[in-house]
């Protein structure tokens, strides 16, 4: 999916950047393929339109405020937080013919972010009961750039047969590869997922959880936000809370803002936010090495590559942004033209009850419509374990 070419997906809420790097001066950034700029409107709202006058299309961010309204640099127009352009200094202050307007975005400030949605948002903005719980407090983690889609940080973040892999240089247990039980429940705007394992805790976990076994569990509480959100709600034997939430917003197709914030039940007392940030960015950046290495037009077809039971969430979560594009007349953009993994036709995937779903396949079952994305998906039962 060439993420930037599907217009459905820019009408969900995305974090793009602090509510306090948002001052006096206009911001560049890019969003969905588009040069995009915020500024502080009226009453200091934040505003944001496409990155180009509409007189000569110079960029609007080399530009100031004045008194709400967006200048531009070369020849002082200006806009107001809607796009219009409301006042042409060359012609006495009038706007020009016609009302135009550039495109706009729609802004809000939550929890020390600008968001933005462009178009009419398809769901109400995501309820994160902790961070409405004085019992939590926010720890901001980190805002880059990773060189990969934004489809492959979402999957990673629901990835349970990673974590052995990739993680073992913090809290993964080297041999210990059979996934662990996945429960999840679909709902309108996404999935919840749950799930218990052991994890490694080592010396800076011991001193971030206050728990000092060489081991510890955790019980996990996931919800997935169509299309690139997550929460992560994960407990400890001791009590210890920690939330994760991640946007991956597309800049282009093949970058992704990565933005990660913490809510956490203790104390800056008990454990200080470097602390908490710097064992998070340990383990984010396990994953980012590998994430970058993949091909970032990910394809929501699940013939383009193979699977195995523990993909379950992202192949539900293809299914789910496969019917949201066609839900709203668009169908899937690619410039993919066969599979990633071998040249020829198209493996089908074995889906007799005993079978390891997509693990297997021969040349003899070869079938360009030949997978079954249900038996995959384990529905109702059969990829549970
Ligand atoms: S290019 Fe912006 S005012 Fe001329
Ligand atoms: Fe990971």
């Amino acid at each position: 999916m060439l993420q930037t070419q599907q217009p459905v997906l820019q009408r969900f809420w995305y974090p793009v950047m602090y509510s306090r790097e948002l001052v006096e001066q206009p911001k560049a950034i890019r969003f969905f393929g588009q040069d995009v700029v915020l500024w502080r409107a009226e009453e200091g709202r934040p505003a944001a339109v496409i990155d180009r006058c509409m007189h000569r299309t110079a960029r609007l961010s080399l530009g100031w405020v004045d008194k709400g309204q967006l200048r531009c640099r070369y020849h002082g127009w200006a806009y107001g937080a809607n796009g219009a352009c409301l006042a042409v200094p060359q012609v006495g202050g009038r706007p020009p013919a016609g009302q135009p307007r550039l495109p706009a975005f729609h802004c809000q400030e939550r929890l020390g972010y600008i968001w933005l949605c462009k178009g009419e948002p398809l769901h109400p903005f995501p309820h994160i009961p902790e961070a409405e719980d004085p019992g939590f407090r926010l720890v901001h983690e980190f805002i880059e750039t990773w060189q990969c889609s934004s489809l492959r940080v979402l999957e990673n973040v629901f990835d349970m047969a990673h974590i052995n892999y990739v993680h073992l240089g913090t809290f993964g247990v080297a041999g210990q590869d059979t996934p662990p039980k996945l429960d999840i429940e679909e709902f309108e705007g996404g999935f919840h997922m749950k799930a218990h394992f052991e994890v490694a805790n080592p010396d800076d976990q011991k001193r971030n959880l206050g728990i000092p076994g060489e081991r510890t569990t955790r019980t996990l509480d996931k919800t997935w936000y169509l299309p690139f959100g997550r929460r992560m709600r994960i407990t400890y034997p001791n009590g210890v809370v920690q939330v994760i939430m991640n946007w991956a917003v597309p800049m282009d197709d093949d970058r992704t803002l990565m933005v990660q914030f913490a809510l956490r039940n203790d104390t800056e007392a008990d454990v200080p936010a470097e602390e908490v940030i710097a064992w998070d960015r340990k383990v984010t950046l396990e994953d980012k090495v590998v994430l970058e290495t993949t091909e970032w037009d990910t394809p929501l077809e699940p013939v383009r590559e193979r699977h195995m039971p523990a993909d379950r969430p992202s192949l539900i979560m293809r299914r789910r942004l496969k019917a949201l594009l066609e839900a709203h007349g668009e169908s899937e953009r690619t410039r993919i033209q066969s599979n990633f993994y071998e040249q020829g036709p198209v493996a089908s995937v074995p889906t007799s009850p005993g079978s390891q779903a997509g693990m297997d396949s021969t040349a003899s079952e070869v079938s360009p419509a030949g997978v079954d994305v249900e038996a995959l998906e384990g529905r109702p039962t059969r990829i549970a374990s």
